[in-house]
């Protein structure tokens, strides 16, 4: 019932954007002052869709888009300009730098941000170098306990939409509804150049280049030993090579609604 009304406010006919955003914001509220808490797990590998994806099924179900990757991404820049090594044996050390950071997701201006001691990060964490210095750091069993204990603490406040490699697996085993995100490579390394050109990176934007990278980055993710990317067995799979966002989120929508308690 709560999922069939927030759904029809996305989709509802004949609302104008202020009236969808006034009414959105509103069940955003209320969905998070609810003590019931549900949460809806999006994993898959880079570049899949799951942000797009994740953010669209947070606003049309009123609530919060958390993205887990910024936390390893700030680990892994905090620990490459303290000059600590990214290795096995620097593990507790790197996981106690990343508790010194405080991290906490809240929401500012309805928008949920991850937040390192009193400050919001911000899209200096959004490159390709980071992403790959968030992809070893990750891959830390020590690291990763301290980066699921704040993803568990999110959702404890909020009713989140959580997006991941391991968020239906490992953090929320127990999810109501999990999907799994993927896409060709080819499509991904498209979608990732898009993002880098948004974002001002064009020095040395190279198709092969970008695609090798991410095809490194997603073995070295599905590889690891500790949570790596996999679809958990109760997680619906949604490839998202010709579906437009729109189409992924529809899809989305039409699963959480039919199975809706
Ligand atoms: O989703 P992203 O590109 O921001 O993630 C950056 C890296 O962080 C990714 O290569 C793997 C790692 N990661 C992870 O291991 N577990 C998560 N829940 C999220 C990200």
């Amino acid at each position: 019932m709560l999922f069939s009304l927030k759904v029809n406010l996305f989709f509802g006919n004949g609302i104008t954007k202020k009236t969808f955003e006034n009414r959105y914001i509103g069940r955003m509220q209320m969905a998070n002052s609810s003590s019931e808490k549900t949460i809806v797990t999006i994993d898959g590998p880079c570049a899949s869709g799951k942000s797009t994806a994740a953010k669209n099924l947070a606003k049309a179900l009123g609530f919060i888009h958390v993205n887990s990757g910024a936390i390893y991404r700030k680990i892994g820049m905090e620990a490459a300009a303290q000059g600590i090594a990214i290795v096995p044996e620097n593990g507790q050390t790197i996981a106690d730098m990343a508790k010194t950071l405080n991290f906490r997701f809240e929401l500012q201006n309805n928008q949920c941000l991850l937040v390192a001691n009193d400050t919001p990060v911000g899209v200096e964490i959004a490159t390709e170098e980071v992403g790959n210095l968030a992809s070893k750091v990750s891959s830390l069993p020590e690291v990763r306990t301290v980066s699921t204990a704040v993803q568990r603490e999110a959702a404890q406040r909020y009713s989140v939409v959580l997006e991941g490699r391991d968020a239906g697996t490992v953090v929320f085993p127990n999810a109501p509804y999990k999907f799994f995100l993927d896409a060709s490579v080819e499509e991904r390394t498209k979608r990732r150049l898009l993002e880098l050109e948004k974002i001002g990176r064009t020095e040395n934007l190279n198709f092969d280049a970008v695609r090798e990278e991410l095809a490194e980055r997603d073995h070295r993710d599905s590889s690891r030993e500790h949570a790596p990317t996999r679809q958990a067995q109760d997680a619906i799979l949604v490839d998202t090579t010709n579906l437009s966002a729109v189409e992924v989120v529809e899809r989305m929508i039409n699963y959480v609604r039919s199975n809706q308690n």
